[in-house]
C-alpha cells in the first residue's frame, strides 16, 4: 500500500450543509479502494454519527480520516461544550438533544453507542467547556466483519 489516503472536513454548530460531505468522501474513497461493503458501511455509519454530533452538540469542528495500512482512522473533534459524563453519554437513549435537532428527526440518544457498534475501537476525550476528541478505528479486514 502506498502513503495512504487521508481528508479533513470542517464542521459547524446548526450547520447541517456540512452533514455527511465527509461521512461520504470516505465511502466513496473506500469504495474506489474495493474495501468490502460492511466496512465501508461501519465506517460511514461512524463518521456519520460523529459529523451530526459535532452540528447538534458542538460550536464548531473537523472531521479527518487516514485510510493507512490495515485500518481506517476516523478523528472527530471539536471546539465544546464537551461532554461532562461520558458514561451516561454512551447509554441508549440518553440525549440532550434541543429541540430544533428533534426536529430533523435527530436526538435519540443512539449515535454514540451505534458509533461504539460499529467501530472496532473508539476513544473518547472530553473536557467540559473546552471539547471532545473522537478517535474511531475500522480494521480493513477481508471478509469486512467486526
Ligand atoms: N460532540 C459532542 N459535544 C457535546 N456533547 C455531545 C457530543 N456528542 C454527544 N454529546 C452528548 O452525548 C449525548 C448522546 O449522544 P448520542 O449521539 O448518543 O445521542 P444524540 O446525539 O443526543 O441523539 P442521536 O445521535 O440519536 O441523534 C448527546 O445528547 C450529548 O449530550
Ligand atoms: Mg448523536
Amino acid at each position: 500500500m502506498g502513503a495512504g489516503k487521508s481528508d479533513y472536513f470542517p464542521l459547524k454548530g446548526g450547520d447541517f450543509s456540512d452533514a455527511g460531505v465527509g461521512s461520504k468522501c470516505l465511502r466513496s474513497e473506500l469504495a474506489e479502494m474495493g474495501v468490502p461493503g460492511e466496512t465501508i458501511r461501519r465506517a460511514a455509519i461512524c463518521a456519520f454519527e460523529a459529523e451530526i454530533n459535532v452540528i447538534i452538540h458542538a460550536v464548531a469542528g473537523s472531521l479527518n480520516y487516514r485510510i493507512e495500512g490495515d485500518e481506517i482512522k476516523i478523528t472527530v473533534t471539536d471546539m465544546g461544550p464537551g461532554i461532562e459524563d461520558i458514561g451516561l453519554a454512551m447509554k441508549e437513549g440518553y440525549t440532550t438533544a434541543p429541540d430544533w435537532a428533534r426536529e430533523f428527526g435527530w436526538g435519540s440518544g443512539m449515535g454514540l453507542p451505534n458509533i461504539k457498534k460499529n467501530a472496532d475501537a473508539l476513544q473518547i476525550d472530553s473536557v467540559p467547556g473546552e471539547g471532545t476528541t473522537l478517535e474511531i478505528i475500522i480494521n480493513l479486514r477481508a471478509d469486512g466483519q467486526k
